[in-house]
């Protein structure tokens, strides 16, 4: 298993973790939870306070090899740092304020904290409130402005007839924070000047939040791009013939190429078989299977190129092998079509080095004929 299957299992298992303690110390709380179930829950969240104050711990022991004294304090001081000390410290902090079993085990509420710390998206929503802070910022203030308006005008026209409700305006702003979230109190103005603004309060409402909801949707997918672009621009930059076309054709290629992490040994592409589509070495290196022998294309070349060319006719000339687990870019052939089309010096590189490679395993294989009978 590899390393990253291994790192996948982990988090899965930390998560499953926490969502079980999580999970007992709600149990925990209860006086219903009696005998043989009570000993088995306190047993788990026990072990769950060791396992939380053990993994701080260690986490701090690794950054401190790591790094010396000023990473450990970077750690400790860090948000998963301060998560870590929070949920390790939660229990004994409540057993240090006199409280015992059941009530003791509320504090483990803050062990949702560390499920929040391993979600990796997290950060990503931090990125989009803040890119999207102005836009957010201006619907919020027209949401308060229309609350603010609407309590106000309710108060003057509903004040009279129904004091409970709308006798001040913060009454009767609770009363539009009611509707515009859709909880909805009893209460219902009666004259038509009210029931008016109550309608809409409550369409503006629905306006306000499908507006935010618009706003993080897209900020959310934007974000997602700019990642993906990001990852795809760094695996492009390690490709010295993709580098060499320049940051325009650098751009266009990083949101056309295709991701693929294939294991030792695998065949790529099979000598005979179609080929719709040409790779690009990011990590690892290949093995071209050739007449005159194998052919080892080491990290930053590219192979499949010659069935996308005229002279190739779609088929493939070899087979070609991953001879170590290799992250490959995958360029399809409609967007190879489209790139060479706007970028002439990516058609004439590759077609210059398809030539190159034909006219070497030429050379190859006149140099293995004419040294066999040598050898014989
Ligand atoms: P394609 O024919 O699409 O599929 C097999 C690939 O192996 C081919 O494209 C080239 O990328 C690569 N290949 C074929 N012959 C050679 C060669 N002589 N030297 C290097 N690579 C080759």
């Amino acid at each position: 298993m590899g390393p990253r299957k291994w790192a996948f299992l982990l988090r899965t298992a930390r998560i499953g973790w926490i969502l079980a303690a999580l999970t007992l110390a709600a149990a925990g709380t209860s006086t219903d939870v009696q005998g043989l179930a009570r000993s088995l829950v306190e047993a788990g969240l026990w072990a769950t306070v060791a396992w939380l104050t053990l993994d701080w711990i260690l986490a701090a022991i690794r950054a401190r090899r790591a790094g010396g004294g000023k990473a450990a304090r970077d750690y400790l001081t860090s948000l998963p740092g301060l998560v870590a000390a929070v949920s390790a410290l939660a229990i004994p902090f409540g057993l240090l304020l006199g409280y015992r079993s059941p009530e003791l085990w509320m504090f483990g509420a803050v062990w949702v904290l560390t499920l929040m710390a391993t979600a990796r998206r997290l950060g990503r929503l931090g990125h989009v409130l803040n890119r999207e802070a102005g836009s957010l910022g201006a619907v919020l203030a027209l949401g308060l402005t229309m609350l603010f308006l609407s309590a106000t005008g309710l108060y003057i026209l509903e004040g009279d007839d129904q004091p409970d409700n709308f006798g001040s305006i913060p009454e009767a702003l609770w009363w539009a924070m009611n509707t515009v979230t859709g909880v909805g109190i009893e209460a219902v103005p009666e004259t038509v000047w009210g029931r008016i603004i109550a309608s809409s309060v409550m369409v503006l409402g629905l306006g306000v939040f499908g507006l935010m909801a618009g706003i993080l949707a897209t900020g959310f997918a934007s974000e997602v791009r700019r990642e993906e672009f990001l990852g795809a621009w760094e695996l492009v930059a390690r490709v010295p013939f993709l580098k060499s076309l320049g940051p325009a054709a650098i751009a266009d290629m990083a949101g056309t190429l295709r991701r693929l992490d294939v294991t030792e040994n695998t065949i790529v592409v099979r000598r005979g078989q179609r080929g719709e589509c040409m790779y690009f070495v990011a990590e690892g290196a290949v093995e071209v299977q050739l007449p005159s022998g194998p052919l080892t294309l080491p990290e930053g070349s590219f192979f499949g190129e010659m069935a996308l060319l005229d002279g190739g006719a779609g088929i493939r000339s070899a087979t070609v092998r991953c001879t170590r687990p290799a992250v490959l870019l995958v360029l399809d052939i409609a967007d190879f079509r489209a790139l060479i089309a706007r970028h002439p010096a990516l058609a004439k590189a590759v077609e210059e080095e398809a030539t190159r490679r034909r006219s070497m395993e030429g050379d190859r294989q006149r140099d293995r004929t004419t040294i066999m009978p040598a050898e014989g």
